[in-house]
């Protein structure tokens, strides 16, 4: 173990063992103390989940990238494990950028990860990125001596070597291993490679996935393949992406793409393609299957468009989503946050067929601010649509965020305009609703910090964090038109399980 990581393992212990009075999320996992980015290695070992994560303990903005490390045994409540990965090799001296693990077939736990080093003849001041091993038990992590395993001479020729990031790891039927790697084209933009290795640590460039040739943003980031329900899928981040209509927004978008690889050459023919969260806030999902077979993806509750404003200093910076399952229903992905989530429920209020004629209202004991959710609302007469059904939650007299419902207009709208502090730039975001059918679902889960907003089947997803005062509690129910609803809340206790 090099002398950086020591040192980001004792400062980060003292954080640990004597942690600061100050609001964090009770089910969303946060760094001890600095910043947070991506999750990497999400992965199951030695009976427990893993979850590394894009880390800067010194202080609460990005800086040279070290790999954070928890457990956990239901995703939800985790314990720290010291870092990981510090940048103090020649090969990853300015950043251990994102990457993925897996267990090897002879018990030890394998992180790949990109190294980056800024490049000083560049003009652009730019870093060079090549991928890397570090093999470890689950707390201690040595690097692999012939690192890099996969340097920017062993990718095509049109292949940007200053873009070239973030291996996601898996074996295959036969016992070896692949990766694919986001790889920026100095003609086509984004594409995928996919690299092939007999056991982990020899890796071999094997053909490109796909390319997207200059759609969907200039480059992708943190690449994931995997079979859901049978169907191949690659998610993707896309950078910079332009506007296109309502399903994807001008900047960061994770990309949810259905589609099948051609036999011979194992080129990706994309099917259709979608957005993964339509709120502000979720970015570089991984995703890693549980022992009972279920796809389940985390997120950067965040998005390289929203740090950037601050009105809150803590000793922390930064948040995961709840982690997801993920299923394919109509050829469309739908997402509902883990079941074991269900187990923190408690102190449940239900209301049941309430009436809404143009009012507002709020429900006795449906308010908190770590809370899960339930809800309907459908028109009272069928051939009557109201015009408008909207949820304002964490609210005082001065803060609120809200989410509106438009049936006629085919729109759903989430926005956090007056949410006390402001919190970033981008503040407000609008989606299609699918065809009214006269009911809808909602399921919100709240947790001090953050929002999300599982719409329908959980085929649309709104994530966002919030900066709203904690005590800002209450919740508020608004029609226009008549309306039916229905709510169950249950408050959520991290001290149940
Ligand atoms: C995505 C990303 C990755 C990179 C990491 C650096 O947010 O830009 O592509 O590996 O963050 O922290």
């Amino acid at each position: 173990m090099g002398d950086l990581l020591n040192r980001a393992r004792e400062f980060e212990s003292r954080w640990i063992q004597d942690p600061p009075m100050e609001l964090r999320p009770l089910f969303h996992f946060t760094p001890p103390v600095g910043w947070l980015n991506d999750p990497n290695g999400f992965s199951w070992y030695d009976g427990q989940y893993h979850l590394f994560y894009q880390y800067y303990p010194y202080n609460t903005h990005w800086g040279a990238i070290h790999w954070g490390h928890a457990v956990s045994h239901d995703l939800l409540q985790w314990t720290y494990r010291p870092a990981a990965l510090a940048p103090e090799n020649d090969y990853d001296k300015d950043g251990c950028f994102s990457g993925s693990g897996i267990t090897m077939d002879d018990g030890r736990h394998l992180l790949m990860y990109t190294g980056y080093v800024y490049d000083e003849e560049d003009p652009e001041h730019r870093g060079i990125q090549t991928q890397n091993i570090a093999i470890g038990d689950g707390t201690d992590y040595e690097k692999y001596v012939n690192n890099p395993v996969i340097r920017t001479q062993d990718i095509p020729d049109t292949s940007d070597p200053y873009d070239f990031r973030d291996p996601k790891i898996w074996k295959t039927e036969d016992g070896s291993y692949q990766a694919v790697i986001a790889s920026g084209d100095l003609k086509l933009g984004a594409k995928v490679l996919v690299f092939h290795s007999p056991d982990g640590l020899q890796w071999k460039y094997s053909h490109c996935m796909t390319v997207n040739d200059n759609r969907f943003g200039k480059m992708w980031e943190c690449p994931d393949y995997f079979l859901l329900d049978s169907q191949e899928v690659l998610l993707v981040n896309a950078m910079d992406m332009a506007e296109e209509g309502s399903e994807f927004h001008k900047g960061n978008n994770g990309l949810f793409i259905l589609g099948h690889s051609d036999s011979d050459q194992g080129i990706f023919c994309e099917h259709s393609v979608f957005t993964l969260d339509h709120g502000m806030d979720f970015y570089a999902g991984q995703t890693m299957e549980t022992t009972d077979g279920r796809r389940i993806l985390i997120g950067w509750m965040q998005n390289p468009g929203t740090t950037l404003k601050r009105t809150v200093e803590r000793s922390y910076y930064g948040q995961m989503s709840i982690p997801r399952e993920l299923k394919i229903r109509n050829g469309r992905l739908v997402q509902s946050p883990v079941r074991e989530l269900e187990r923190y429920r408690s102190e449940k209020t239900v209301h049941r067929n309430v009436c809404l004629h143009s009012e507002q209202i709020r429900l006795d004991g449906i308010h908190g601010r770590v809370l899960d959710l339930e809800m309907t609302v459908s028109s009272i007469k069928a051939e009557a649509i109201f015009d408008s059904f909207v949820i304002q939650f964490a609210q005082s007299d001065e803060q609120y965020s809200e989410l509106s419902i438009i049936p006629k207009a085919g729109r759903v709208t989430v926005s956090r305009s007056h949410s006390g502090a402001d919190p970033t730039n981008l503040n407000e975001r609008e989606t299609a609703l699918s065809e009214w059918n006269g009911k809808l679902c909602i399921r919100m889960i709240l947790d001090y910090c953050s929002a999300e907003i599982f719409i329908g089947d959980g085929e649309t997803v709104f994530s966002m964090t919030l900066e709203t005062d904690p005590e800002a509690e209450d919740i508020t129910f608004i029609s226009q038109g008549d309306l039916i609803l229905n709510v169950t809340a249950y408050r959520l206790d991290p001290t149940l399980v």
